[in-house]
């Protein structure tokens, strides 16, 4: 996909500032510090535009990036940050689900994992969910840089067998780093948008 354009529409803290219209949006969804915002960045080949850190809990908002004209990115507050108090965590789990469950225009909910790690029990409940309603599953194993090329297809394994994945849902590696993996994102992106 050429970008021709990418600019934040809001950083959104309430349902009431989502933006109107029915562009399609694609929403990004995982665990705190998997590199939401920074696959974001890398898709668009912007340095800046979704904040990053490397202490996780940094997106607390609801944040519309909007594409060409054409299409919503949606770079959502992670889930599992363990450093925030109780009740924070579970308005950040319910501004999350509000969103999911809400958003008509919706068509696509990326999960991202670490590449690295075996998905933990929220990220087995958020990939049941997506599936359950009705999206296309494609998850995002980020970070790949991080693991030698020899063990990619050992993690990947390991990803779908604990998503309990179907053989046909795809498991993309990609890092941001290295800017590996990016077409093949943008490819399962397309399909959804030319479908
Ligand atoms: P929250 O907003 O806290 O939910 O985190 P996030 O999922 O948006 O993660 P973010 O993009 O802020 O990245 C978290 C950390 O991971 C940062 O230090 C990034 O530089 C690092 N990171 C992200 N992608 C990659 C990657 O592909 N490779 C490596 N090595 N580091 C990465
Ligand atoms: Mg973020």
């Amino acid at each position: 996909m050429k970008i021709k354009t990418a600019d934040i529409v809001i950083s959104a803290v309430s349902q009431k500032q989502y933006p109107e219209g029915m562009m399609p949006e694609v929403a990004m969804v995982g665990r705190s510090n998997v590199g939401k915002s920074s696959t974001i960045n890398t898709i668009l080949n912007r340095k800046k535009l979704a904040r990053i850190s490397s202490s996780p809990g940094k997106t607390r908002t609801i944040n519309f990036y909007i594409i060409n004209n054409e299409f919503h990115l949606v770079d959502l507050p992670g889930y599992g940050y363990a450093k925030v108090s109780r009740d924070e965590r579970a308005a950040w789990g319910k501004f999350i689900e509000t969103y999911l469950t809400s958003r008509k225009n919706l068509v696509e909910v990326l999960l991202l994992v670490d590449i690295r790690h075996e998905p933990n029990n929220d990220d087995v409940l958020m990939y049941n969910w997506i599936k359950q309603y009705g999206f296309g599953t494609i998850v995002v194993a980020t970070k790949s840089d991080k693991i030698p090329r020899s063990q990619l297809q050992k993690h990947i394994n390991l990803i779908r067998g604990t998503l309990k994945m179907d053989a046909e849902d795809k498991v993309i590696p990609i890092s941001s780093l290295k800017k590996q993996g990016i077409e093949n994102l943008w490819g399962a992106l397309e399909e959804l948008f030319i479908a």
